[in-house]
């Protein structure tokens, strides 16, 4: 059995008073831990809040995106080893609106995730195809050409230390989820196509959904055999909702 992770995923939301609620939240409820891993990707500003106050609690905390440069003239631009330097274990890579906003490509994302993993943080990396590809009935080419360009510059073995989302863009911050069937159906052709390369590190690699993920969703969506936990944007921003998707996750 895989352990499922809940990662929630601010985006550009938050600020310090704000913050201090959710997070002190979050720690009462869940930091003594469960029975699934926790962690939340806040905006850069506020990883030194989110290390403060998250500091030996089980709940780990990440960042939303990195340079693929280790360090340099790069005005505006955070490393991995920034990111570790403020105790983060997870980053997101390759998010849709990363794609879609900021023009990152699928080899964006590839040299992104080498950066991250040498670094020695877990990428997140995230695979999602749009409406419009769902519906022209290219949804597995698209995945396949998004996590081959991956393999293809970390290798297989960089996925060991890795964590993949699956993430829809359709879903994301509609409150239109993906049915669970149509997740898993996904989740098990990204693990497939892994396990060609290597069917031992695909059975390990943990595959979460990410997509209008709430409490009310949550539970169904973990229950399939491929989906190990989820990426969680608008309800990780109300400690409420976010604890009950974790609750979810430790069945
Ligand atoms: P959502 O966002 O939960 O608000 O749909 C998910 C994400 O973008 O990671």
């Amino acid at each position: 059995m895989r352990r499922k992770l809940v990662a929630g995923n601010w985006k550009m939301h938050g600020g310090l008073s704000r913050n201090r609620d959710l997070l002190q939240s979050l720690a009462q409820a869940i930091g003594a831990g469960g029975g699934a891993d926790y962690a939340v990707c806040a905006p850069f500003p506020y990883l030194a809040q989110t290390q403060t106050l998250l500091n030996g609690t089980a709940i780990a905390w990440g960042g939303q995106t990195l340079s693929e440069h280790a360090e340099g003239a790069y005005t505006g631009e955070v490393s991995a080893a920034m990111l570790a330097d403020f105790g983060c274990r997870y980053v997101i890579v390759g998010h849709s609106e990363r794609r879609s906003l900021y023009g990152e490509s699928n080899q964006t994302a590839a040299v992104k995730f080498v950066a991250a993993a040498r670094a020695g943080l877990t990428p997140i990396l995230c695979l999602g195809e749009t409406l419009e590809q769902r519906e022209g009935n290219v949804t597995e080419q698209v995945i396949a050409a998004q996590l081959d360009a991956v393999v293809e510059t970390a290798g297989v073995s960089g996925f060991a230390g890795a964590v993949i989302a699956y993430e829809p863009v359709w879903a994301i911050g509609t409150g239109r989820t993906a049915t669970p069937q149509q997740a898993q159906d996904v989740h098990a052709f990204i693990r497939a196509r892994l396990a060609r390369r290597d069917a031992a590190l695909a059975q390990r690699v943990q595959i979460l959904y990410g997509g209008s993920v709430k409490p009310q969703n949550a539970a169904e969506l973990f229950g399939m055999a491929d989906i190990d936990g989820g990426l969680i944007g608008g309800a990780s921003l109300v400690a409420q909702d976010f604890v009950a998707i974790c609750r979810a996750a430790d069945q």
